[in-house]
């Protein structure tokens, strides 16, 4: 089983006088949704950028299975905030890139771009142009996109953030359900509590200047949403109300007044 991991990284940009992550320790495995928490500038995106290999740690290691990640790496797809699609592109063509720049021949990545549109819903849409859909069948092509090329960990920041809270809740349980089916590790970068509560089998809560673990904990809401509950149930139920003001209570600790 593959682990992507970093084990006390600590980050500091250049010119900077602190760094901005610190003694950080985390692991992803396949099948584990891991999602991470925290205010504003707390260093979230920076640790998806060392998962993603965007930026080397100053001390520390990043390593999938024990070797070290020196780049980012066709084992992990990386989803934007910002869609970062070609909009002059169709919709087919995006999510066929990935494949096009591994060398899968032409028939071979149409099939496969065909089934991932399929798994999130973009049946018949292949031909149409970027600028014709809306933001969240734009956000679903990003995730089909990542997901084309079969990656062992899908790494998100943020994928959801511009999307209305009907469609949002929509794209958690096509999330699931895709992250259960493809078996990668999924690594989200969220500002919703409730997200990563509903989504995550882990919820890594940072805490900012400098970044570091402020909270760590388990929960199997997404793994009994598979299983079959009713989400608005899942959502409702005591024990996610209360894991959620944990989290909140977690995030706002020592908060300057
Ligand atoms: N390339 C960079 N060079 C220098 N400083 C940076 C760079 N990227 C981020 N920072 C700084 O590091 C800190 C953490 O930024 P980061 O983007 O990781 O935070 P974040 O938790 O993702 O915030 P947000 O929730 O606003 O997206 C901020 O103070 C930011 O200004
Ligand atoms: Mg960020």
């Amino acid at each position: 089983m593959s682990v992507l991991s970093l084990s006390h990284v600590t980050l500091t940009y250049e010119r900077a006088a602190m760094p901005v992550l610190e003694d950080v320790s985390l692991g992803l495995a396949r099948g584990e949704f891991v999602s991470i928490i925290g205010r504003s500038g707390s260093g979230k995106t920076s640790l998806l950028n060392l998962a993603a290999g965007f930026v080397m740690p100053t001390s520390g290691r990043v390593t999938i299975d024990g070797r070290p990640v020196k780049g980012p790496g066709p084992e992990r797809a990386v989803v934007f905030q910002d869609d970062a699609l070609y909009p002059w592109r169709t919709v087919e063509e995006n999510v066929a890139l990935p494949l096009k720049l591994r060398g899968t021949p032409p028939a071979a990545r149409r099939e496969q771009a065909r089934r991932m549109l399929h798994a999130v819903g973009l049946d018949g849409h292949g031909a149409k142009p970027i600028w014709e859909l809306s933001g969240g069948q734009r956000q679903r092509v990003g995730i089909a996109r990542a997901l084309a090329a079969e990656p062992e960990f899908l790494l998100m920041d943020e994928p959801l953030g511009a999307l209305d809270a009907m469609t949002r809740d929509q794209m958690h349980e096509l999330l699931l359900t895709l992250w259960h089916s493809s078996h990668a590790g999924a690594l989200l970068i969220t500002h919703s509590v409730e997200e990563a509560l509903f989504l995550s089998t882990s919820v890594i809560v940072l805490a900012p200047a400098p970044g570091r673990i402020a909270h760590r904990e388990h929960f199997d809401f997404g793994r009994r949403f598979l299983a079959g509950e009713d989400p608005r149930r899942l959502k409702s139920d005591p024990a996610f109300i209360a894991a959620r003001e944990r989290l909140v209570a977690a995030i706002h600790e020592r908060e300057p007044q």
